[in-house]
């Protein structure tokens, strides 16, 4: 039945959750890095992807690792937890082939967690729950860098039950979504049960089965299925675009299926219709490497699917993130791409009021992200658009009627020459910040204040 012909594609696994119960952490232990300790404000604000090959994983399994396995390795796609970013967890649950929902075990269910949930059970992703921080739960002792059951196997009877307790608690809560879920040592059949794993992000306890899991998951449900066989069309989605040191505008995808080379056409959909242009530049970032923050990447003729790179193109300007991009031969080809994307665009709305704030953010996950935040706490926007301030946003904040609106909000964008010069004498107000919840903290204090 297997067909060894064909190249078996680097599975696509997603990692969701509610904010800080450890996914970039977790991210870290596997990858040897340390993208957490980087973050504005302790929390994830962009779609991450790290591709860890099969060596590696082997390695972190040791002596539990079983069998061989065909698979070139994992391609894990971190996703920011905060309640603002559900555009970005949705475009990580929908790229996905496997996903790990993790929760703090100390927590338990949150928000974001119900979220993530529904999302996977839209796209029907097959997942495991992996229990995190078990090295918090009091009376624990942590062996360090070891299997979740030889830690267990230490623990005292106090620990343990604590633990036992949590997973049951978590089995309930499955339960009440439609999920049947076991820790995973008490699992025989995979396809029917949700398994959950214990682990430590910090210490590294029960990373091992988690792994171990996951990659008997990807051969168990995908081998056979061929979504996990590369095909010959490229297609990938768009995470961000941007604008990057004598590069001009590039963009960071994902390629979820077939081989893309240099010099292929390529169409992107854009607002108002399909986009072709050609691919000057493929950049790939060093195996293990977090994308998002890679700064030596490699320049090659070609990448093989899945895979996180960036792409150099003419002509990227309008290009929204979020977009679905395909490789193409032929002018049929683009009119079927025009065709299957046209409902993509709808969902993707920036509507925007008469009176309001001037909002620019670095890119189009933001924006989306800062709208939805904005529109909560009930404030009008004017204008929302991705970008550097300049004096245009000036003129356009300082048109508004009401004092309280002659505001720019700018998220992780520069100030052009000039902008503060002309803000001071136009009486328009700029909030500058990196992290989003801040950025709307001091806005909506200031406003508050205002007020009185
Ligand atoms: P967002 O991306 O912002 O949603 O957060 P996240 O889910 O990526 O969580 P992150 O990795 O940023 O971790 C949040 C905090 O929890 C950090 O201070 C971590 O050090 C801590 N943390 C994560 N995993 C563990 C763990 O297993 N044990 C303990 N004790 N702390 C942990
Ligand atoms: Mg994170
Ligand atoms: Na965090």
């Amino acid at each position: 039945k297997k067909d060894k012909d064909k190249q078996l594609r680097t599975p696509i696994v997603s990692v969701l959750g509610h904010v800080d119960h450890g996914k970039t952490t977790l991210l870290d232990k596997i990858r040897k890095g340390r993208v957490t300790a980087k973050e504005a404000g302790g929390i994830t604000q962009h779609i991450g992807a790290t591709e860890i090959p099969i060596e590696m994983i082997k390695n972190i399994c040791k002596d539990i690792w079983r069998k061989e396995v065909e698979l070139p390795g994992l391609l894990f796609i971190d996703t920011p937890g905060h309640k603002a970013f559900t555009n970005l967890r949705r475009r990580g649950g929908a790229l996905a082939d496997l996903a790990i929902l993790i929760v703090d075990i100390n927590e338990g269910f949150k928000p974001q967690t119900e979220e993530a949930l529904s999302i996977l059970r839209t796209f029907r992703t097959p997942f495991v729950v992996a229990a995190n921080k078990i090295d918090k739960i009091p009376a624990w002792q942590s062996p360090g860098f070891v299997p979740f059951l030889k830690s267990y196997s230490m623990q005292e009877d106090i620990a343990k039950n604590r633990l036992d307790n949590k997973i049951y608690e978590l089995i309930g809560k499955l339960y009440e979504f439609g999920f049947s879920a076991d820790r995973f040592d008490r699992i025989t059949d995979f396809t029917r049960n949700v398994a959950i794993i214990p682990i430590s992000a910090l210490t590294g306890e029960g990373v091992p089965e988690l792994l171990l899991v996951l990659v008997g998951l990807a051969q168990r449900f995908l081998e056979d299925s061929l979504r996990l066989h590369v095909s010959g069309k490229a297609k990938g989605t768009i995470l961000e675009v941007k604008e990057e040191k004598g590069m001009g505008i590039t963009c960071d995808v994902i390629l979820y299926d077939g081989t893309l080379k240099v010099g292929d056409r390529i169409a992107i959909a854009m607002r108002d219709g399909v986009k072709v242009t050609h691919v000057k530049g493929i950049l790939k970032p060093r195996p293990s490497q977090e994308m998002r923050l890679e700064s030596k990447f490699r320049s090659v003729k070609s990448v093989v699917a899945a895979a996180g790179v960036k792409l150099i193109a003419a002509d990227l300007e309008g290009v929204l993130a979020g977009s679905e991009f395909e490789a193409i031969e032929s002018e049929k080809d683009i009119e079927e791409f025009r065709k299957r994307l046209e409902k993509e665009y709808e969902e993707i709305e920036i509507r925007t009021d008469e009176e309001g704030v001037v909002l620019k953010t670095d890119t189009l996950g933001s924006l989306e992200a800062l709208i939805n935040e904005l529109k909560d706490a009930g404030i009008k926007i004017k204008n929302a658009e991705v970008g550097d301030v300049d004096k245009r946003d000036v003129i356009e904040a300082s048109a508004n009627r009401d004092e309280l609106n002659r505001v720019i909000i700018a998220f992780s964008v520069k100030l052009l020459p000039g902008v503060e010069e002309e803000a001071e004498k136009y009486g328009v107000r700029v909030f500058r910040d990196e992290i989003i919840y801040s950025l709307i903290d001091s806005f909506v204090k200031w406003r508050e204040e205002e007020k009185r």
